[in-house]
């Protein structure tokens, strides 16, 4: 019997980006602007911050396993029962223990090509059969993967804004598709950029609907700006979160983590900040694109993604930008592999992407 299963032997791992690190020390460029992962660039909340600090002198403690004071505010926030609540390491890792509860090992996971890697590897890893329906217009092809449903189908996942395409799907898309869901599925609605779009009228929000086979995950690495510390959470009916809750690690998230999504929760000033600054910046990539006749993804997120003709000319463009010091995401590994994405920075951080990028090409 071999040691390492073949699910995990053909296992690609997560591959991020080339980090700061890695490109001052290979092009030493004079500055360096990441805009590759979709962060924060305003970075946490100083509330945030200062509850990370105060929590420091009781790190030799359990954390509360329950993590009740965060799921009580969320639940405050959002409108349900604690019981509806569960809180993570990152909402990436609420995602490893649905895939661990819920998957007997001849289930198939379904999504859409073009979508969250992460999503994908946790399937593989997890040793399931996941099939993928092609995205429609780069946006996800609801219809598409109502129709790929089958009686083996157990968890659907899909990402509203999804990532790396930027788009959403709309209320109407939406409710149409949850038609077609038998009762036997369960959909993970992955809205890390809720917060960014969740003022669109045509935006379904899930958790309006409160539909039974429905987990919403959010988290507090994108708008929150809180990547680094590994805090997400999601909603579902209490039956759902009660079994994630048997199966989660008792002691994920930190203390910290817990602290600092507390406080984040209450800086609404911040965030605020970050949406507005968003927009902005978003506007701005628009028209330089648009200067520059470059085809781009209209965005839902913090992100634009650019198509181009052929994956030759983004590795050519993003080879020319990292000896700039820019650093922005190609997107072969999420199958697009003439596409680039890149965040929406600091004014000046975009500028300086705008004027490498004129430069570059
Ligand atoms: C669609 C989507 N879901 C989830 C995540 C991971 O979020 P977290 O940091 O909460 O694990 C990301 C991060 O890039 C994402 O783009």
């Amino acid at each position: 019997m071999p040691l390492v299963p073949d699910h995990i032997k053909n296992l690609v791992p997560y591959k991020a980006g080339k980090g700061i690190a890695e490109i001052e020390r290979d092009y030493k460029p004079e500055r360096i602007v990441k805009l590759a992962s979709n962060e924060n660039p305003l970075g946490p909340s100083p509330r945030a911050l200062q509850a990370i600090e105060a929590s420091l002198a009781g790190l030799h403690r359990y954390p509360n396993p329950a993590s009740m004071g965060l799921r009580q505010a969320l639940a405050r926030r959002f409108d349900v029962l604690e019981e509806n609540v569960i809180s993570g390491h990152g909402s990436e890792g609420i995602m490893s223990v649905i895939m661990r509860t819920f998957l007997l090992d001849d289930e198939e996971a379904l999504t859409s090509e073009g979508t969250f890697i992460g999503f994908r590897v946790l399937a593989q890893s997890r040793g399931i059969r996941l099939r993928t329906v092609p995205l429609k217009d780069y946006r996800l092809d609801l219809e598409a993967i109502a129709g790929a449903i089958n009686d083996k189908t157990k968890i659907v996942y899909l990402a509203n804004p999804n990532n790396p395409t930027g788009t959403i799907f709309t209320v109407k898309e939406f409710l149409a598709f949850m038609e077609h869901v038998p009762s036997h599925v369960l959909i993970i609605m992955d809205e890390a950029y809720f917060e960014f779009c969740f003022e669109e009228p045509v935006y379904p929000d899930s958790m309006k609907y409160r539909l039974d086979n429905v987990i919403t995950l959010r988290t507090f690495s994108k708008a929150y700006g809180l990547a680094g510390i590994r805090i997400g959470y999601g909603f579902a009916r209490a039956e759902v979160i009660n079994n994630l809750m048997k199966v989660k690690l008792p002691f994920e998230p930190s203390i910290p983590a817990q602290e600092a999504g507390l406080a984040a929760m209450d800086d609404e000033e911040w965030l605020k900040k970050y949406i507005d600054l968003n927009k902005e910046g978003k506007r701005f990539f628009y028209e330089t694109f648009e200067q520059l006749g470059l085809r781009y993804i209209e965005s839902h997120a913090n992100f634009v993604t650019l198509v181009f003709d052929t994956e030759k000319q983004v590795a050519r463009l993003n080879e020319r930008l990292l000896k700039k010091g820019v650093i922005v995401r190609p997107l072969a590994a999420f199958g697009l592999p003439h596409c680039l994405r890149v965040n929406t920075g600091l004014p000046d951080e975009n500028a300086y992407f705008a004027d490498m990028l004129k430069a570059s090409l």
